[in-house]
């Protein structure tokens, strides 16, 4: 039994293979987080300290009790207006204008199999691999009730949270903020994590102490931002990758989104994760109900490593869905940088001639296909092919590549709307603009309203006819500005504050619908890069284009940010041309092809200007790359050094069956008081023997994880070792 209760004690505890969470509803009704941690066999409610909490407010029902103090009591779900100060998980404004909900034990209910959500991506697992525990809080005077949803997936060492608001009573109320996950931790010092960023920088990793002050980070775009991942973890001062105490927090969501951490005045830290309380508001009925998206917890007392393969894990299996989450992904040529807006049909036969004589499966064809786009000013929701540039049409062009032996991929942007477009000019208002204001461009475009259905089937038929049209087996689904002017000429006066979050409702609608219908394309989401690389996105589309910078070097921080909490699998990397079109970096081919065959492997170039001998090496890049794709992709990664912090990065992966290993090292600027770099690889079988397959010298597994190999010296910048070592 994953979950069990003690009546007598009112104790849940849930329990993994290796962590338990355990919390009480205590005498008062409340529900007091007691635990979350490497796995225990006992209840643990001697942990909670009543001291005098002097001008700390004591509930009603505590009477004369100034012990009992919900400001310092750890609280499961904490709630504005009941007198805990710190940071709230929720605020209910009421029909008598307060602000205030005291949600208290009535039941609970422990069920087989893992809880959905409607409407929302969620964690999913098969009966057998799952429990439920739904705990119901209610306010006695208003009689809103919480739902509170844990997930247990015990193998897995996860732990999803959601929250489902249900207005029981008979007056309307307002949700004014709805945290998903809230944990309180009775002592020790933590470090946040955090994943920070802009476009072509995503995800750089910042650790910083929690100390007493609230830390705020989310986003307030509409999406979930390359400026701050909806992704962190909570580490303890010693943790390091190979060891200590780490709490993951994963926001299963693709919108707005508020991290809050804090130390309070007793030293005691919060940390929520949820929906952001800004831009928000959610009027309930009588009867109405709200559901919170998911938060996914993990706990490893054994480093940041361990943690990042429990997230792999469990995206890989229980996230991603369709008949590509466990099969090898294309290598594939996408024309962005190859040729940007300046192609025809004929540019995409030749890519795909060059591509095939180098054993790319599919060409992807990016933006500039429809409408008359040959710039980013215009077009965007005129999505016919402009036959002017795809000379016979889709499907002459499509059936030209496939017969070259090529797969087709081809990119959409289906949230936007051109000023400059006919939809614009036919529909105006399925624009998100507020009236009587001119609105906020961004790309020279702006954003649809997805709240609204007929915006939504128009976004769904104009995708869906393109793939009906033709034989397509990839679609890069992209989104390239946030959202401002918040206004939507649908939703009622009173339903204006819910319009981010129905926006991100209507498009994972838009989304659950294609991905059912089309099963066979292979999606890929991107939002300038990787803007919207979360969870939520990844549910429906299980890749994402990591970043629009493609420089090696850069990348090494972007993929290393990106692993802590997404797989490799997940992460779009492309070889692109030198000079660097983001940065003007020249890197060597090795090394570009080093760093890119660490995700899904493309080519982002004009194979056309390829010298001879550059094309004989991409040819034996890709042989390589097929060969060891499935490590690649579906293996367990380690990170090995840091170019945060050093001038190298190293990582290595290791096969599902154990016997593969591939091990990357680059350098980033050459040294003349050169030191050797010796690392130390991990997750190898210490009594084993490894091969090293281009040299055939033979290393034992406790060599390579306790002595290390030794980088050869390379005197040049940005040069990379991969060694790909058999176990025998
Ligand atoms: C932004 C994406 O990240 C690029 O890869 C490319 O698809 C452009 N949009 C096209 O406009």
């Amino acid at each position: 039994m994953a979950i069990t209760f003690n009546e007598t004690t009112r104790i849940f505890t849930l329990t993994t293979a290796h962590t338990t969470y355990q919390m009480q509803a205590d005498a008062q009704g409340y529900l007091l987080h007691l635990y979350y941690g490497a796995r225990t066999a006992g209840e643990m409610d001697y942990l909670l300290n009543y001291g005098d909490r002097g001008f700390s407010g004591n509930p009603n029902s505590a009477g004369s009790d100034r012990t009992y103090s919900l400001d310092a009591l750890p609280q499961e779900y904490p709630s504005l207006g009941t007198g805990d100060f710190r940071n709230y998980a929720l605020n209910i404004e009421n029909a008598d204008g307060s602000q205030c909900c005291n949600p208290v034990y009535i039941t609970h209910e422990i069920a087989a199999g893992k809880y959905t959500l409607k409407g929302l991506p969620f964690v999913r697992a098969e009966e057998n691999e799952a429990e439920t525990l739904k705990i119901i809080l209610e306010d006695p005077v208003t009689k809103v009730e919480l739902h509170l949803l844990y997930g247990v997936l015990e193998k897995e060492d996860i732990i999803t949270r959601s929250v489902i608001i249900k207005n029981a009573g008979k007056a309307p109320v307002t949700v004014k903020k709805a945290q998903s996950a809230c944990l309180d931790f009775l002592h020790g010092d933590y470090d946040l994590i955090k994943f920070y960023g802009r476009h072509a920088m995503e995800r750089n990793m910042e650790r910083m102490p929690v100390s007493h002050e609230s830390t705020r980070i989310g986003s307030r775009r509409g999406t979930s931002s390359h400026q701050y991942n909806p992704g962190v973890i909570l580490a303890g001062k010693n943790t390091n990758e190979d060891s200590g105490s780490c709490y993951g927090m994963l926001f299963v969501y693709s919108g707005n989104f508020l991290v809050e951490a804090e130390k309070d005045q007793y030293d005691q830290t919060r940390i929520q994760m949820g929906l952001t309380d800004e831009l928000f508001a959610y009027p309930l009925e009588a009867g109405a109900e709200f559901t919170a998206p998911e938060v996914i917890l993990s706990y490893t007392n054994k480093g940041l490593s361990r943690l990042s393969q429990q997230y792999h894990h469990c995206i890989m299996n229980h996230i991603c869905q369709g008949k590509y989450v466990h099969a090898n992904r294309p290598v594939l040529i996408n024309s962005w940088e190859a040729a940007y807006f300046d192609f025809t049909g004929d540019t995409i036969v030749e890519l795909a001639k060059e591509a095939k004589a180098l054993g790319i499966d599919m060409v992807v064809m990016d933006d500039g296909w429809f409408g008359k786009r040959n710039s980013d000013n215009c077009s965007l929701g005129d999505w016919k092919v402009n036959e002017e540039k795809i000379t016979g049409g889709l499907k002459h062009l499509v059936d030209e590549v496939n017969k070259i032996g090529l797969q087709f991929g081809i990119w959409f942007e289906p949230e936007m709307i051109s000023p400059d477009s006919d939809l614009y000019r036919a529909h105006p208002d399925w624009a998100i603009q507020i009236q009587g204001r001119e609105a906020t461009q961004s790309r020279n475009q702006y954003v649809l309203d997805f709240s609204r259905p007929e915006v939504r089937d128009y976004a769904y038929e104009c995708v869906a006819s393109v793939l009906r049209s033709a034989n397509i087996a990839y679609v890069k689904w992209d989104m390239n500005r946030h959202l401002t002017d918040l206004g939507s000429a649908y939703l009622d006066r009173k339903n204006q504050n819910e319009l981010s979050h129905r926006y991100v409702l209507g498009l994972y609608q838009v989304m659950e619908t294609l991905t059912e219908r089309f099963p066979q394309v292979l999606f890929e989401s991107c939002s300038s890069g990787g803007g919207r690389f979360d969870a939520g996105m990844l549910y429906y589309m299980p890749q994402t284009w990591t970043s629009d910078n493609t420089d090696a070097v850069c990348r090494l921080k972007i993929q290393h940010g990106t692993s802590f909490l997404f797989p490799t699998v997940t992460m779009g990397a492309h070889v692109s041309a030198c000079p660097n079109h983001q940065v003007g970096r020249t890197t060597p081919l090795a090394t570009r092809f080093a760093v890119a065959a660490a995700g899904n492997l493309g080519y982002e170039l004009d194979l056309k200007k390829l010298l001879k001998e550059e094309k004989k090496e991409v040819r034996e890049q890709i042989a390589e790359y097929k060969r060891r794709r499935r490590t690649v992709q579906f293996g367990t990664y380690y990170r090995l050094a840091d170019s945060f912090q050093e001038n190298q990065s190293a990582w290595n992966i290791v096969s599902e069956d154990g016997m593969e290993v591939i091990f990357t090292h680059v350098q980033i600027l050459a040294r003349s008081a050169y030191r050797v770099p010796v690392i130390r690889l991990k997750g190898l079988d210490p009594d084993a023997v490894y091969t090293d397959c281009e040299t055939g010298q033979e290393y034992g597994g406790d060599e390579l994880m306790y002595a290390g190999i030794r980088i050869p010296r390379i005197r040049q910048d940005f040069s990379s070792t991969t060694m790909v070592l058999r176990k025998s």
